[in-house]
């Protein structure tokens, strides 16, 4: 797999590996996928302002996350029924994870088991809760991911409901995780004081994932939550939402450095990466592009993904006049306007016509 030449090409060959129902479960949007889409129009609509006669002869675009160092400051976003684009699942992503240098979020509704997952790969791994039972059931299913030793907990809050996903509708097609769910209801009603024992239960590090306003973002703060995991799902649970560094470009000069950033949704290059980090996040993270990588190629092709966006970071890190991430300030972005249509593989400009 270490001939793919670009992401794009990536996508290219997962679109022709993938079916037709997946694909869609992967690549789809709720509703009108304007979330979606505004994910993409938000990074795009951030200019560089590059400086020079700098000496740019060494680059260093490792990061650092929950306190760990990563290879890139780019982790894999948790996706569920990972196994139905992927046959290793989430096993597959966290081994790509550990051969590459970055950290994996788990999804609590993949496969295989959260304890195979964890046992398939070294490093630091984060283990997302949504809620499926009673206090009991979060009380065993912490303990088990506790003892199979993920380091850190994402508890999902934006997905009170599942999204009206019309791709997945017209295709009548559900991805194994909903057709066998049980106690989704219990999603419905968690509130901040579950979150506060959830949060006390696990008792090490936390992130809230789903955070979509500066409100919710402050009420987090004040009730000492450390890491605040800016997303809308991709666009994937409630539509017509902001795009998601548009939300991380509101909330991170409120938040003032009093919890860690994460943001994820239509990431998918190296410049990407920068500008999120200019704008205060320690990381982003992938969520369809790992699923297209794991699709074209396996777990050689997720790694090679993860070069090939260090590959860019590098690059424009070397052509922006910044070493290395801590350097970065929103000095070296500013808001304008798109250039060109915006869907959500608008940056992959050759996509469509490889295609047809
Ligand atoms: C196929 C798929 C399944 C997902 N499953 C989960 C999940 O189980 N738990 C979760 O918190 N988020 C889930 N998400 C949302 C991702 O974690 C992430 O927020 C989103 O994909 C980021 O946007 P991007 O795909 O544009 O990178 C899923 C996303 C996709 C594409």
């Amino acid at each position: 797999m270490s001939e793919f030449t670009c992401n794009q090409e990536i996508v290219t060959v997962a679109r022709r590996s993938l079916t037709q129902d997946v694909w869609d479960y992967l690549t789809g949007g709720a509703e009108a996928e304007m979330t979606m889409r505004r994910n993409r129009h938000s990074i795009d609509s951030y200019a560089f302002i590059p400086r020079v006669l700098r000496d740019m002869s060494s680059i260093d675009p490792s990061g650092t996350v929950l306190g760990q160092k990563v290879r890139i400051p780019v982790l894999l976003a948790p996706i569920g029924s990972l196994q139905a684009i992927y046959a290793g699942g989430g096993a597959s992503s966290a081994k790509a994870a550990s051969r590459f240098g970055t950290m994996p979020i788990i999804s609590s509704i993949t496969e295989p088991s959260l304890e195979d997952i964890a046992g398939a790969a070294e490093g630091p791994k984060v283990f997302q809760l949504y809620v499926r039972g009673d206090r009991d059931w979060i009380k065993a299913i912490l303990g088990r991911a506790k003892s199979a030793g993920y380091t850190s907990l994402a508890l999902t809050v934006d997905s009170a409901y599942y999204g009206i996903r019309e791709r997945q509708l017209m295709n009548r097609w559900l991805p194994p995780s909903v057709q066998a769910q049980t106690g989704r209801h219990l999603q419905s009603a968690i509130t901040w004081e579950l979150m506060d024992y959830i949060r006390d239960l696990w008792q090490g590090s936390f992130m809230l994932k789903g955070v979509g306003s500066v409100a919710d973002a402050l009420m987090a703060v004040e009730r000492g939550v450390d890491t605040l995991y800016i997303s809308n799902h991709g666009g994937r649970q409630l539509d017509h939402c902001l795009g998601a560094l548009d939300t991380l470009a509101e909330i991170a000069p409120v938040v003032k450095g009093r919890a860690e950033l994460i943001v994820d949704g239509g990431f998918l290059r190296g410049t990407d990466v920068i500008k999120a980090t200019a704008l205060g996040a320690s990381s982003v993270a992938i969520g369809r592009l790992q699923g297209w990588a794991l699709a074209a190629g396996g777990e050689d092709g997720l790694v090679r993904c993860l070069e090939l966006i260090e590959r860019e970071i590098i690059n424009a890190l070397g052509l922006l006049g910044v070493n290395n991430f801590s350097q970065l300030t929103p000095d070296y972005i500013r808001k304008t306007e798109v250039v060109g249509p915006t869907h959500e593989l608008s940056t992959f400009y050759h996509l469509k016509e490889r295609l047809t």
